[in-house]
């Protein structure tokens, strides 16, 4: 495991410095609602808050608060019984994101972006 968990630590690491520049990370959730806008918002609304597709906006609630980051990823790229796949959005670039504490996974930038933006969506107060 030695080589492969020193990568991922080394990228980690540079993500974590990256953090600290406002450029990039504040992009993020602005490029995330345009995608929403364009590949999800048909469904569950422009808002998030559910047309044909349910609510998106209580994601957090649901799971007791907590933002249920790798369901919603895995729901992204694998679709469901009436939600198509996005596992185009997994064309593009990827970044690695620690997901749990210490553990890190490649997530494509625009994946990345939407998901952020769902996250700045979700209302506590349901
Ligand atoms: C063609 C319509 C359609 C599009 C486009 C679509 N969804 Fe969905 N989505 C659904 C439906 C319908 C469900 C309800 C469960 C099912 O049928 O899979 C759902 C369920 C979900 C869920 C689970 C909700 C819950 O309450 O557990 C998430 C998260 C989700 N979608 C995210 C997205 C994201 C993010 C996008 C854009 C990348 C997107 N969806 C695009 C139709 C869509």
């Amino acid at each position: 495991m030695g080589r492969r968990t020193t990568a991922l630590t080394m990228m980690l690491a540079s993500l974590g410095l990256a953090a600290c520049s406002p450029g990039p990370e504040r992009s993020v959730p602005a490029r995330g609602a345009m995608l929403f806008q364009q590949t999800c918002a048909a469904c569950h609304g422009s808002d998030g808050r559910g047309g044909s597709a349910p609510d998106l906006t209580h994601l957090a609630m649901d799971a007791r608060g907590t933002f249920p980051s790798i369901e919603v990823l895995a729901r992204m790229h694998d679709g469901g019984d009436a939600m198509p796949a996005f596992r185009d959005l997994a064309l593009g670039p990827t970044v690695v994101v620690e997901i749990e504490e210490g553990i890190g996974t490649p997530v494509p930038e625009d994946m990345l972006a939407i998901w952020r933006h769902l996250e700045t969506i979700q209302r506590p107060d349901l």
